[in-house]
């Protein structure tokens, strides 16, 4: 099989890392989740009293500051382990306070600037799933299969309303849907990479679809000579 790159994008709780993940197992890829890199931005503006309204000083920031995703060093349900500055952090970059800087701190131009350089390294290798919102469009725009998970608004706040009781989380179903409502507002209308559908992207309403289903439905759309996969069928 020759390696490919495969570029995952799609708003909030589409069920990009799951399926980011479970595709890059079935290939033998590396997984690169790139949200995880704002979330580490925004995490450690907070941790070091960095306002997070302070453009300069949070690029900055994003300059500086060390992120390192390595294999999961735990078995306690992480896909891998985040560190910046050598401080594990996979975990607190999921609490709502970070969930609720993210989005400011992704939409300014020096930090995408910073972060998509070293994404765009990490691409070139090849054998990679990359997610996020912009690899499609901006990070790898020559990436070989591009696709744009979605799925209904309702349908996403239910999947992270589950994943934070699994958590011991109590956020309130409603609260999730009015905060990845917001979460879509920002991530839609920046003007630095919006969260938008690449033109050549293969297009997948999740709503209706387990995970599964999904994964198998990327692995069909595979160009041919990457097919050659092992994915338990037939
Ligand atoms: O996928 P996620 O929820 O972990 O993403 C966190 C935030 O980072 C989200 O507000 C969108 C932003 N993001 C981005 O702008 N570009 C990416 N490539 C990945 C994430």
């Amino acid at each position: 099989m020759s390696a490919i790159t495969i570029a995952v994008d799609g708003p909030a709780a589409s069920g990009k890392s799951t399926v980011g993940h479970r595709l890059a197992e079935a290939l033998d890829y590396l997984y690169f989740d790139t949200g995880v890199m704002y979330r580490a931005v925004a995490w450690a503006a907070l941790e070091s009293g960095i306002p997070i309204e302070d453009e300069e000083q949070v690029t900055a920031l994003a300059q500086r500051l060390d992120i390192d995703i390595e294999p999961p060093q735990e078995d306690d349900g992480r896909q891998y382990t985040v560190l910046a500055d050598d401080v594990d952090i996979t975990w607190e970059i999921r609490e709502p306070a970070v969930n609720r800087a993210v989005s400011p701190v992704s939409a300014y131009g020096g930090v995408r600037e910073a972060l998509v350089a070293q994404q765009r390294e990490i691409g070139a290798e090849g054998a990679v799933v990359m997610v996020g919102r912009d690899i499609g469009t901006v990070v790898l725009p020559d990436a070989d299969l591009k696709v744009y998970l979605d799925a209904s608004l309702e349908e996403r706040a239910r999947r992270r309303h589950r994943e934070a009781k699994q958590r011991g989380a109590t956020s309130t179903l409603e609260e999730e849907i009015v905060a990845i409502r917001r979460r879509d507002e920002i991530d839609s209308s920046r003007e630095v990479a919006p969260l938008a559908q690449a033109d050549d992207a293969f297009y997948l309403d999740t709503t209706d679809l387990d995970i599964d289903e999904v994964v198998q439905r990327i692995l069909e759309a595979l160009p041919a000579g990457a097919r050659d996969v092992d994915d338990g069928c037939c």
